[in-house]
């Protein structure tokens, strides 16, 4: 963006920021002008909200929309289509259900699979355990949808397999479906912070035994070093012990798209289900995720019918029959804009463009005596630490900290701080095209100097 202010957010403190909203959140008996209102929340909220948009965002996966997903966005804002049936939105329940189907030969699933929008990828990995479960249940001839994890003779056999690293929403998912962490098995990780195969197989064989695996999760793009997971191998194992494979693609799927990263997704036809969240790096407004399954009847688990829509013997599109909320956005709009606006090549040179610039960064980094590489990238995030020569492993892990507050609170740049192994590491995230290997460059450096200052 030309012309541009350095700052990408306030760098206020949350009080700062609580003092700022308190006009706004006044609410009054009379109503105000609304370019007045307008006034108020461009002086106290907008300065706060973070600028996805500028270069120096190099911290999450959040995105600006583009002006492509204006055009949709702004329709669907225009009409606040409800999409769950076909009562409330003809045109709104089609446009879902074959854009989801224009979503699967895109990634080139089986020829089967099917899609549904979810309201984040949170929800897609839960929705995702459920329908493992209702599989496994079904096999054993429980009605799970009747009786619930009750209905299991020994409830507490019922396990999953997933990363150390795998996302905090399997948890979620675990404690909501009444399944408890207790069954989230932890698989370690190898040298590229990838699910350790070796590792994997040999859990597998010990809780044989002890344990009914009934699902395996792969991430493909972890939250803290964007790895991805041996789908295929994973494909494999689950096939072999009759589990349901769920790939947790919600930050990196996308990346499928560039061809010189798709061989990391092979196997990926084979999960029973795959999160992703086109929120994330193809800046569609949110929300906008969703789930993936292998094959479209797998869905009929989570329909629920109604005398008033969703109807058994109706004939028309009724995406709300595939997941809970009766109400949900037209999120497909958006994203058909930025698919149909940008067009395939554009759109995956946008995509390729930070996985280039992360990689470039790792040759910049990895020569350098005072910085530590954590992690060859898979993806678009690189973790690092700073270390000067003679601290202790708890002087670095405050000196760490210490850059990032630091960073953070100038407002100028936003960075991330995370934990592998036991450490606390730097780490940068791309999403956009628009932050360059020189943009990545610059914070490498204004870290060190106050790396030297400290
Ligand atoms: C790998 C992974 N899975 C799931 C999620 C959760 O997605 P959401 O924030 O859309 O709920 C995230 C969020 O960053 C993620 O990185």
């Amino acid at each position: 963006m030309t012309g541009s202010p350095p700052t990408i957010y306030s760098g206020a403190t949350p009080a700062q920021v609580a003092d700022n909203l308190a006009n706004l959140l006044n609410f009054q008996d009379e109503g105000l002008p609304l370019p007045e209102l307008e006034a108020m929340i461009a002086a106290d909220l907008l300065p706060h909200l973070m600028r996805y948009d500028r270069p120096r965002f190099q911290s999450m996966f959040n995105a600006f929309p583009s002006p492509e997903a204006w055009a949709g966005a702004q329709v669907a804002l225009a009409y606040n289509q409800g999409v769950t049936n076909w009562q409330v939105s003809p045109g709104g329940a089609m446009l879902e259900e074959l854009c989801g189907q224009a979503l699967c030969r895109l990634f080139a699933l089986a020829s089967d699979a099917d899609a549904t929008f979810m309201y984040s990828g949170t929800y897609g990995n839960q929705q995702a355990l459920y329908l493992a479960l209702h599989r496994h249940a079904e096999r054993q001839g429980i009605d799970l949808a009747q009786k619930g994890i009750a209905g299991f003779a020994a409830p507490q056999r019922l396990a999953i397999l997933a990363a150390e690293g795998a996302h905090f929403s399997l948890k979620h998912a675990v404690r909501m479906l009444g399944l408890g962490e207790e069954s989230l098995i932890s698989l370690p990780l190898d040298a590229r912070w990838r699910i350790d195969v070796p590792a994997l197989r040999s859990i597998v064989r010990e809780l044989q035994s002890s344990r009914d695996i009934f699902c395996l999760v792969a991430t493909a793009g972890t939250t803290s070093t964007g790895a991805i997971d041996p789908i295929g191998i994973m494909a494999d194992i689950a096939q072999k012990i009759g589990a349901w494979l769920h790939v947790d693609g919600a930050y990196g799927y996308a990346y499928k798209l560039v061809s010189e990263w798709a061989h990391l997704f092979t196997g990926d036809d084979r999960a029973d289900s795959i999160t992703w969240d086109p929120h994330k790096q193809l800046g569609a407004p949110i929300p906008n995720s969703l789930l993936f399954v292998k094959q479209r009847d797998d869905f009929k688990r989570m329909a629920l019918h109604s005398h008033y829509f969703n109807r058994p013997d109706a004939l028309e599109p009724n995406p709300g029959l595939k997941s809970p909320p009766s109400t949900r956005p037209m999120s497909a709009l958006p994203l058909v804009t930025i698919f149909r606006g940008r067009g395939l090549k554009r759109l995956v040179g946008d995509l390729r463009a930070p996985l280039v610039a992360i990689r470039a960064l790792a040759d910049y980094l990895r020569p350098l005596p005072d910085v530590e590489l954590f992690h060859e990238p898979d993806t678009g995030i690189l973790c690092f630490r700073m270390k000067p020569l003679g601290l202790t492993e708890q002087e670095l892990d405050v000196l760490q900290h210490k850059l990032y507050t630091r960073i953070m609170s100038s407002g100028e740049r936003s960075i991330s701080i995370t934990n592998l192994g036991g450490s606390q590491l730097l780490r940068l995230v791309v999403v956009s095209p628009q932050t360059t290997v020189a943009d990545l460059r610059e914070t490498i450096d204004e870290i060190a100097t106050i790396c030297r200052a400290i």
